[in-house]
């Protein structure tokens, strides 16, 4: 058997293409350009660099990024009222406020002040719960959160489209990533068991299971014994962990290196879903601009 390392990176490049393409024509039929409007509040240092990326992808498929970097002590009245400023923009498509907030900012406001159409991160209740009911598709489907939209995909290109009936594992339960990816797999006629903190035996749980999705952040809850022969994994976590002589290294949830030669196919930590969540934050941004096309 040869085990898959999943290559995100290859996979949300072509993705990309895909979507840069589909911007071209958009531009020519149209004449309008896809805009993605990223809005940052104080200088946390990690936050930075996640603006940066998502501004370099928008840029790399054609589209607009426009960003409005906001001093930390930006009330949350300010806040908002940039929020309606962009909701009520018709030349911006998509919104995204970069979280984590500064403490004084209540979050969940402010993901619900963003009008559910612009809501590329799909975080807003009005998309939440058109998801939780099954209402994904036509012009008023929701938006999808982009990370477990990407794991999905990740998960087809392994194993192929049709997912119905396998055993599935969403360890993790945030509103970000475990509870929406939970809901897809459903959709997807999948079982799904969802793991917390609680979960009584976890590796019980990982040994019924076909496909294992983890989002946790803990670095290695899920070890070589925990998972049958032939399983898919899909490592959501992004953890930094120190190495001798002060240097530092990204690693996901789960052992990778024992992992990596027992089952079906895994995905690396840097290069697995990461790349994905960008991809699919342009595709949401996308279908919201062709969404005011038609
Ligand atoms: N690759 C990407 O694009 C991407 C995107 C988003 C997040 N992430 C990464 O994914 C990880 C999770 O982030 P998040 O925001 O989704 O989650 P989160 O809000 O940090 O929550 C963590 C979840 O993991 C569960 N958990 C913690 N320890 C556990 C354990 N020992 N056994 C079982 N479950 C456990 C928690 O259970 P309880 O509910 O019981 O507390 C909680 O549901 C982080 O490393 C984050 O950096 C990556």
């Amino acid at each position: 058997m040869t085990v898959k390392i999943i290559d995100g990176k290859k996979i949300a490049m072509e993705l990309k293409t895909e979507i840069a393409k589909q911007v071209e024509e958009i531009k020519a039929k149209y004449f309008i350009t896809p805009s993605l409007a990223v809005i940052l509040v104080g200088n946390d240092p990690a936050s930075e660099v996640y603006v940066s990326n998502k501004e370099r992808a928008a840029h790399y498929v054609g589209m607009n990024s426009i960003q409005y970097k906001l001093a930390a002590n930006t009330s949350q009245d300010e806040l908002i009222a940039k929020i309606e400023e962009l909701n009520n923009d018709p030349k911006i498509h998509g919104i995204l406020v970069q979280l984590p907030l500064p403490k004084h900012i209540n979050a969940t406001k402010i993901i619900h002040t963003i009008n559910y159409q612009k809501d590329v991160d799909g975080f807003n209740v009005i998309n939440v719960g058109k998801l939780s009911i099954g209402e994904v598709d036509g012009k008023d489907g929701a938006i999808i959160p982009c990370t477990p939209m990407g794991c999905i995909h990740l998960i087809k290109s392994a194993i192929g489209k049709d997912l119905s009936g396998l055993k599935t594992l969403v360890i993790g339960t945030s509103n970000i990533v475990g509870r929406p990816l939970a809901r897809l797999l459903m959709l997807e006629n999948c079982t799904v068991t969802i793991a917390n903190r609680k979960t009584k035996d976890l590796k019980a749980e990982c040994l019924q299971s076909d496909i294992i999705i983890s989002a946790t952040g803990v670095v290695g809850l899920v070890k070589a014994d925990m998972v049958k022969k032939d399983a898919v994994i899909i490592d959501v976590g992004i953890n930094r962990i120190n190495l001798e002589g002060g240097k530092t290294k990204l690693v996901g949830d789960v052992d990778f290196d024992n992992l990596k030669d027992k089952v079906l196919a895994i995905t690396p930590v840097p290069g697995g879903v990461g790349p994905m969540t960008i991809a699919y934050l342009l595709k949401n941004t996308l279908e919201a601009c062709l969404k005011t096309c038609s």
